[in-house]
């Protein structure tokens, strides 16, 4: 008896926990079909969420669980990357145990889920790589328990709020890639006592100083600001971060020097890139000097006296990046030889210094570029010595000796460049650097001959020896390889040049040697010469015939090459300078762009100042990119910053700008694609015929659009270019403006010359243009006027009467005039019942085309004009219902 009274309630307590796991797991399962089933899921990647499988939900794709006792509850979620959209549905905070929730690299095209702050376990959310739009709101605060917070690559606008300040826990809090305007509060950071990451990078709007407050952040390893238009000093305060492991300050606009003089803890750094800045000054001289070279210092009496900044540090740094700024002074020479150092970049400054030989000691060191700075001394023997060194870039400094024989001894060498410095003697063999690509020694005072090894190097792609004192002849075996670009010019070379070399290259130069001959070249040959003065006539013909033969061959040869590289020139111009800037995570580079830039995907009205194609996201989105001559006139400076400006414009009437690519000769810039095409193209259409009522809409939305970029937005934009090609109809047939402002992309005279040319839309431009007058609102008035016009009358802006073309204001004041004239001009496709609204509207539409400035409306008027018509259509449609 005594052990069945025990056993019983045992039996009873496992009968519950076990009643209790099922239930559990019912309802999670429920809680998770129900989360399923407000989710796209095109992949079918959540097949196995389903409560007639038998997997166990703890198995299914995506769901971790834990136990406790004898119940399983699923703890984690990880569904990224599974082309997932839809809803993030709030059901998911009845599962009492979700604590991390990663939902990135998906399409979730909505606003932050704040309802998920209802999960009261959730420590990690992860939305990265969406399309997540909106500000965040002041409510961020509820999610209390969060220690990771991943909204980057969104589209999140706004300030970042000082709310974001209470969450307590969190350790790493990443906001890049999105567009937070307006400047970081310096008042979030008190709270963040735990944060180990902080991701701010990439926020082309905001403005904002470095918050000093950040130096409070005792835990930071990663603190990552480029790209994000910060500006001014870099707070001292940075010194305190003891732990950093990762500073990336670059491609800012940052001034005055770097805090490392006070002693910014270096022992746990990796990278420090502060690249593309205006910062000045120059590094404490015994910065990264290992212990070793400080007591040889100290033997030698050279040491400088810091000894608490130079203890261990550097030690674990790999990347030193410094390029693009004003620093001059010592480069700190004790980065050369740091054990981990893999990449080294300080070009474009004015350091001086030169290059030790225990360079040899950097044995990861992989990749340095000093070019155009004023280091000196000698090529260091110790370059020979590294292994994967495969880039050595130091031209434009005052490099000057021999250079040592072992100079391209890594064997993964690909590109050594020492033009521009003063080297002297001959130049070595090379040998062992059998991935050689490219090879400058240009414009130095080396002499000897071409080293014949050369022709050895497989690869070997650029050879570029021009400017020098080399003497002897061009090796017949570089005939071998497959140059690109062979430059020997301006140097004392002699002798026949290999036939392949002048004419079987993309670019060859030889210019400047007097002493070379051959076909070709201005002198041939002396023993080309003939050697009997007395020829046989027909051995005479026989010469002028092959002599013939050649020259076609050649001019064969020369209109190939050029063709050739004509075709190849957009690869190349690729390569070059594009600098591109998203508004929004696209997902698209450069390459994307070219290859969209093809006839079939060109849209048939291009605009004003250039074509327009269609292009594919790789996420099926279209858009469109517009591609606009660059005239140059417009530093790129300031292009960025009116094209910012241009993209910043939100109004559910303005086609959205989501990025632009520009170089020195093109510039694209990306448009939202909207499904309808154009309103002159809708009107032209004989397969649709818009109705009044939509008529109306479009012309109040353009209107719209237009009063807000002359009143609201700042700074106040005017259009200058309003015609129905540029207003744009989404599914809706709702208007969106586009081409807006773009004189302050191409410039003024540019602008100009392009309007100018365009005689088809001379129509919409209000008669004191051209004038000399400089644009005002009252113009982009005028132009929107002859728009309504074209609504009222169902005609276009320009047409042909009896032969003769004549605009649509100057034809509707003609046969206004007339008796019952304006009945007459009204479009005869729509019903007589709007007659009432259609006069109004033709009404105002002739003030706006008043001859004389100002006697035309604002656009707030006819917004507000328009907007009374619109209420009384609605009204007359519903008194219509039968
Ligand atoms: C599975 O779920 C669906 C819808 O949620 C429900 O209609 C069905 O009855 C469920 N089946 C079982 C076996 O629970
Ligand atoms: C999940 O699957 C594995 C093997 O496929 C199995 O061993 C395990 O018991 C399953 N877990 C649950 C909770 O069903
Ligand atoms: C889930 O959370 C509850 C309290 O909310 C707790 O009692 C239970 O042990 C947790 N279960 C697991 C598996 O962690
Ligand atoms: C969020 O997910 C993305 C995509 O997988 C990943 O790269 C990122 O590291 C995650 N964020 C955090 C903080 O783990
Ligand atoms: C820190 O968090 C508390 C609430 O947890 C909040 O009241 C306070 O404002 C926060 N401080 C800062 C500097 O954000
Ligand atoms: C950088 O800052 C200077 C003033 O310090 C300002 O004139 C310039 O416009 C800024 N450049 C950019 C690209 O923001
Ligand atoms: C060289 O660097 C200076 C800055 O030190 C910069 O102004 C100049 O444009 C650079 N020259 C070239 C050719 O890049
Ligand atoms: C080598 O450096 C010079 C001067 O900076 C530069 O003009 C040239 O393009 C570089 N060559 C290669 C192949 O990068
Ligand atoms: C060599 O110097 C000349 C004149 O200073 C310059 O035009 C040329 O670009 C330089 N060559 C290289 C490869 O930098
Ligand atoms: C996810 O979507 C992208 C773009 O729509 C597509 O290219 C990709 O193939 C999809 N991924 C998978 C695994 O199907």
């Amino acid at each position: 008896m005594a052990t069945t009274t025990f056993k019983a309630p045992l039996f009873f307590a496992l009968f519950l926990s076990l009643l209790f796991h099922i239930t559990t797991s019912l309802q999670e399962t429920e809680i998770l079909i129900t989360f399923k089933s407000s989710i796209e899921d095109p992949m079918n990647s959540l097949s196995s969420w389903s409560n007639t499988s038998n997997t166990h939900l703890c198995n299914w794709t995506g769901i971790t669980c834990s136990s406790s006792k004898l119940s399983l509850s699923v703890t984690s979620l990880n569904l990224q990357g599974l082309n997932l959209s839809g809803e993030v549905s709030p059901s998911l905070c009845q599962l009492p145990n979700l604590s991390h929730l990663n939902l990135a690299d998906n399409f979730f095209n909505q606003p932050i889920p704040l309802h998920l702050a209802q999960c009261k376990s959730l420590e990690t959310l992860n939305l990265s790589y969406n399309l997540i739009w909106g500000t965040i709101p002041d409510q961020i605060f509820l999610f209390t328990s969060l220690k990771i917070l991943d909204l980057s690559k969104n589209r999140i606008e706004g300030v970042i709020p000082d709310s974001l300040g209470s969450l307590k826990n969190l350790q790493v809090l990443n906001l890049g890639s999105n567009l937070f305007s307006g400047s970081v509060p310096s008042t979030i950071f008190g709270n963040f006592t735990q944060l180990v990451l902080l991701d701010l990078s990439e926020n082309p709007f905001l403005i904002s100083q470095i918050p000093e407050e950040i130096g409070k952040l005792v835990k930071l390893q990663q603190l990552s600001l480029q790209r994000s238009n910060f500006h001014g000093f870099i707070p001292e305060s940075l010194v305190g971060l003891l732990g950093l492991k990762v500073l990336d300050i670059s491609q800012n606009n940052l001034t005055g020097e770097i805090p490392l003089k006070l002693g910014l803890s270096l022992e746990n750094l990796i990278s420090l890139d502060v690249s593309q800045n205006r910062i000045a000054g120059s590094f404490p001289i015994g910065m990264c000097n290992s212990k070793a070279l400080i007591n040889l210092n100290l033997h030698t009496n050279l040491f400088d006296g810091s000894i608490s900044n130079t203890f261990d540090e550097c030690l674990n740094l790999e990347k030193f990046q410094v390029q693009n700024n004003g620093f001059s002074g010592d480069f700190p020479s004790g980065i050369w030889s740091l054990p981990k150092i893999k990449l080294i970049r300080a070009e474009n400054n004015r350091f001086i210094g030169e290059i030790p030989d225990f360079i040899s000691k950097a044995v990861q060191l992989e990749q340095v570029q000093i070019d155009n700075n004023s280091f000196t001394g000698r090529v260091p023997n110790g370059l020979g010595l590294l292994r994967i060194l495969y880039r050595f870039s130091a031209s434009r400094n005052g490099f000057y000796g021999e250079l040592p024989q072992n100079y391209c001894d890594s064997p993964l060498m690909s590109i050594l460049n020492f033009s521009n410095n003063l080297l002297s003697g001959n130049i070595p063999e090379l040998k062992i650097c059998r991935k050689l690509v490219s090879l400058s020694l240009a414009n130095n005072s080396l002499n000897g001959v071409i080293p014949p090894s050369l022709a050895e190097l497989p690869v070997l792609t650029y050879l570029d020896l021009s400017n020098n004192n080399l003497s002897g002849s061009i090796p017949d075996d570089l005939q071998n390889l497959k140059l690109a670009l062979f430059n020997v010019s301006f140097n004392r070379l002699s002798g026949k040049v290999p036939f392949s070399l002048v004419f079987g290259l993309p670019a060859s130069f030889l210019q400047g040697n007097p002493g070379l001959c051959g076909p070709g070249m201005p002198n041939p040959c002396s023993d080309e010469r003939p050697k009997h003065s007395s020829i046989r006539p027909n051995k005479l013909i026989i010469t002028l015939i092959i002599v013939t033969l050649a020259a076609g061959v050649m001019l064969v040869c020369v209109g190939f090459f050029i063709m050739h590289r004509s075709s190849h020139c957009e690869e190349k111009c690729l390569s070059e300078e594009w600098n591109m800037v998203l508004f929004y995570p696209l997902r698209i580079n450069e390459q994307d762009i070219m290859i969209a830039m093809n006839e079939k995907n060109a849209l048939s009205d291009g605009g004003t100042f250039g074509r327009a194609y269609m292009m594919k996201l790789p996420s099926g989105e279209l858009i469109v990119v517009k591609k606009l001559m660059n005239s140059g006139r417009v530093s790129s400076k300031s292009l960025k910053a009116e094209v910012k400006t241009l993209a910043k414009i939100r109004h559910k009437n303005v086609t959205k700008l989501l990025g632009f690519c520009y170089s020195d000769e093109s510039i694209f810039l990306l448009y939202e694609y909207i499904q309808n095409g154009s309103l002159k193209d809708t009107m032209c259409r004989l397969d649709i015929q818009l109705e009044w009522s939509v008529r109306l809409r479009i012309a109040l939305g353009a209107a719209q659009g237009l009063a807000y970029l002359h009143k609201d937005y700042v700074p106040y934009l005017l259009h200058r270019n309003v015609k129905a090609s540029n207003i744009l109809l989404d599914m809706d047939f709702e208007p969106k403006l586009t081409d807006i402002s773009l004189d302050r992309i191409v410039g003024e005279n540019a602008y100009q010359s392009a309007i100018a040319s365009e005689l088809q839309s001379c129509c919409y431009n209000a008669p004191e243009l051209g004038c000399g007058k400089k644009p005002t609102e009252q113009m982009d008035v005028y132009s929107f006027g002859v728009v309504l016009l074209e609504l009222v009358t169902g005609k276009k802006a320009e047409q042909e009467e009896s032969g003769e073309s004549v605009d649509v204001v100057k034809w509707v004041r003609r046969k206004i005039n007339m008796k019952n004239g304006p009945i007459q001009v009204l479009d005869p496709k729509i019903a007589t019942s709007f007659k009432q609204e259609m006069l109004a509207a033709l009404e105002i539409a002739l003030r706006c085309t008043s001859i004389t400035a100002d006697k035309r409306p604002t656009m707030l008027e006819v917004v507000r004009s328009l907007q009374a018509l619109h209420t009384m259509s609605q009204f007359s449609g519903v008194q219509l219902e039968p």
